[in-house]
């Protein structure tokens, strides 16, 4: 029997042994539900970078850059972060380099793993069907907040944890996998009011960026799991749609 594991923030991430396993990176606001809608929309690869410095030097060399921190766009970036940004035309066969606060952050530090996926509720079915078909040990890795526990990437590990237990090839014996579990389990009858308490839609608000809250909760609008390659991360289709 397969076992699943949670790390809720990255700077958990050293406790736990990630030899031989899938990490699958969460960032529901916003940074992996802007991978999975740019690998919807055809993108060719991304290029994620932890440094501002590193993003500014790939932008000198004249690759499209989108990048933020604490939400806002940074100066010399093509976008900041933003899935609605992300259309066809924009990203179509093209080479993005990405750097975010947190979700760029978490992807890097995983890439010792077996194997990195992305995971959100946009591609919910298609990455819990992969991680199915894998059969491998998971560890669903949390961005967090600079560090700290976030509610909603909680709440994505919670519901991709209990799909992948209810389905009888995986098990657990984590605190943290329980404890999403349970978050899930409480949040999910009422979701709207339950995001009244995540505090990155307060900052988003505060900037006026929140008007992606509903598209970054809606599930499966895609059937890709975008997967780390070397230095890239490129698209995986698990099902023809
Ligand atoms: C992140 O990666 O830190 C988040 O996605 C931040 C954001 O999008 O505001």
């Amino acid at each position: 029997m397969n076992q699943i594991e949670v790390c809720l923030s990255t700077n958990l991430f050293d406790c736990y042994d990630h030899k031989g396993k899938i990490v699958v990176v969460v960032d529901v606001l916003r940074a992996t539900s802007v991978v999975c809608t740019m690998m919807h929309n055809g993108v060719k690869e991304i290029i994620p970078v932890k440094g501002i410095e590193e993003a500014r030097e790939y932008k000198e060399k004249g690759y499209l850059v989108v990048a933020e921190r604490n939400g806002q766009k940074l100066d010399f970036a093509d976008f900041g972060n933003s899935p609605f940004y992300f259309t066809k035309d924009v990203v179509g066969g093209k080479t993005i380099v990405y750097s975010t606060t947190n979700g760029t952050n978490a992807i890097t530090i995983g890439k010792n793993a077996e194997q990195v996926i992305i995971g959100s509720f946009l591609n919910f079915q298609a990455a819990v069907d992969y991680l199915s078909e894998q059969k491998k040990d998971i560890l669903i890795l949390c961005s967090g907040w600079k560090g700290k526990f976030c509610l909603e990437d909680s709440l994505l590990a919670g519901a991709i944890a209990k799909c992948l237990i209810d389905s009888g090839e995986f098990s657990t014996k984590c605190d943290s996998v329980n404890a999403s579990i349970d978050l899930w389990s409480l949040a999910k009858v009422d979701m709207k009011s339950y995001l009244g308490k995540v505090a990155q839609r307060h900052r988003l608000k505060k900037l006026g960026l929140d008007n992606v809250i509903g598209y970054c909760f809606t599930m499966d609008v895609t059937n890709v799991v975008p997967i780390l390659k070397g230095d890239r991360i490129v698209p995986h289709i698990v099902y023809e749609s």
